[in-house]
């Protein structure tokens, strides 16, 4: 913590609890990416707090690969504060962690075919090294994910006379409006791959960067995928950057009140607390975007099986197909999700969940932080 840092530290002195050599700290001197703010009268680098800060957030984006340019890139950015800078660095882990989990899975695929004498091809061994969560997840996906009319009436009219539109984070497309011109962009090719025949043309390409010029569509579009972008706020900026119009379904990540409301995050699956954590609030979202916020209510029958949707068909999330193919129930990781299964199976055969949850029985929709952002 700062407030336990001397003021000024000499290369030695820094060198060591931040593991790395007095070599390294003079190389990153002179190529600029962490100058220490002052000499000694003898000529020695002394750093200061603002130093140590930087260093701490080059050392973290370094470990997470990074090269020297884009690190300069990364900390002289001046629209990012210091709590920004540790929500992205946060962001980054995050996404190193989902990676890894994604190749465990993809691993495991592999293992489980040879087991029953099935050789994978050669480019099926190497998708596990570049295994994005939704090229590990995403052959999941259909099972249970489909447009779910209600909403998608809601986003559709939300686009207004819009004649073109880019999907963003498209997946397989469920919520892209028929009568309109459509471009979609998906960068997991595993989705791309499950766009139906007859689909609108899709982009490989993530949120974040895409290659379409300023103002060239009438309005952009992103159905719950802004929770998986590596830097959110980018992938928005660029939205706006390209389209008249911006609408965005997702969910109030900043918001613990629907964790709470909602019993499967209450009650089994705390975990997903800390998967949200980094995540903008959805307010922040709706400024970097200029929006207005509606509450999206989710009904009690929902077709589209995201998180949230079988709130009162609690038995569903027992189907293994259900939660394989929402990324929450892989990014929690096996234990915790074998825990949560097993509880939530003996609450419901005691009667124990029915008495916890009373209400939702006679309720048609439910209020569960889902919003559709409207710019
Ligand atoms: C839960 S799926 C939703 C797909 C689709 N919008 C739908 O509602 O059916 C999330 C999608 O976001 C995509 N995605 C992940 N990271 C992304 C990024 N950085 N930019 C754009 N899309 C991304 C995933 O590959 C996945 O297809």
């Amino acid at each position: 913590m700062v407030g336990g840092v001397e003021e000024r530290l000499t290369v030695g002195r820094m060198a060591e609890p931040a593991d790395v050599t007095v070599r390294t700290l003079h190389h990153y001197d002179e190529i600029g990416l962490v100058r220490p703010s002052a000499r000694t009268a003898a000529g020695y680098r002394v750093y200061s707090v603002g130093d140590v800060e930087r260093l701490r957030e080059v050392l973290a984006y370094r470990r997470l690969g990074f090269g020297p340019c884009e690190i300069a890139d990364l900390v002289d950015d001046p629209a990012t504060d210091a709590v920004a800078c540790l929500r992205r660095l946060r962001g980054l882990l995050l996404e190193q962690r989902d990676r890894a989990a994604a190749m465990v899975t993809a691993i495991d695929k592999e293992l489980e075919a040879r087991a029953m004498g099935i050789r994978t091809t050669p480019e099926e061994q190497l998708r596990v090294f570049g295994a994005q969560l939704h090229d590990a997840i995403g052959s999941a996906h259909p099972a249970t994910r489909r447009t779910e009319p209600r909403i998608a009436a809601r986003v559709w009219e939300a686009l207004g006379d819009a004649r073109t539109v880019l999907n963003v984070g498209a997946g397989t497309g469920s919520y892209e409006p028929p009568d309109r011109d459509v471009t979609a962009v998906e960068p997991s090719a595993v989705m791309r791959a499950q766009r139906p025949a007859g689909a609108a043309p899709c982009v490989a390409a993530a949120a974040e960067s895409r290659p379409f010029e300023d103002r060239s569509f009438d309005a952009a579009t992103a159905f719950s995928t802004v929770h998986h972008w590596r830097d959110p706020i980018a992938g928005l900026r660029e939205m706006r950057r390209v389209a008249r119009r911006v609408v965005v379904f997702t969910h109030d990540a900043g918001d613990a009140g629907w964790r709470l409301r909602f019993w499967l995050t209450r009650d089994y699956l705390p975990e997903v607390a800390g998967l949200v954590a980094d995540r903008p609030p959805v307010d922040r979202t709706a400024r970097v975007i200029g929006s207005r916020m509606e509450p999206v209510l989710v009904p009690w029958d929902c077709a589209d099986g995201f998180l949230e949707a079988y709130w009162r068909r609690p038995d569903a999330y027992l189907d293994e197909r259900v939660r394989r193919a929402v990324s929450v129930w892989t990014r929690v990781g096996p234990e915790a999700e074998r825990r949560a299964v097993n509880e939530l199976r003996d609450d419901l055969s005691s009667g124990r969940w029915a008495e916890r949850n009373p209400d939702l029985v006679a309720l048609d929709a439910a209020e569960l932080g889902l919003r559709l952002l409207v710019a």
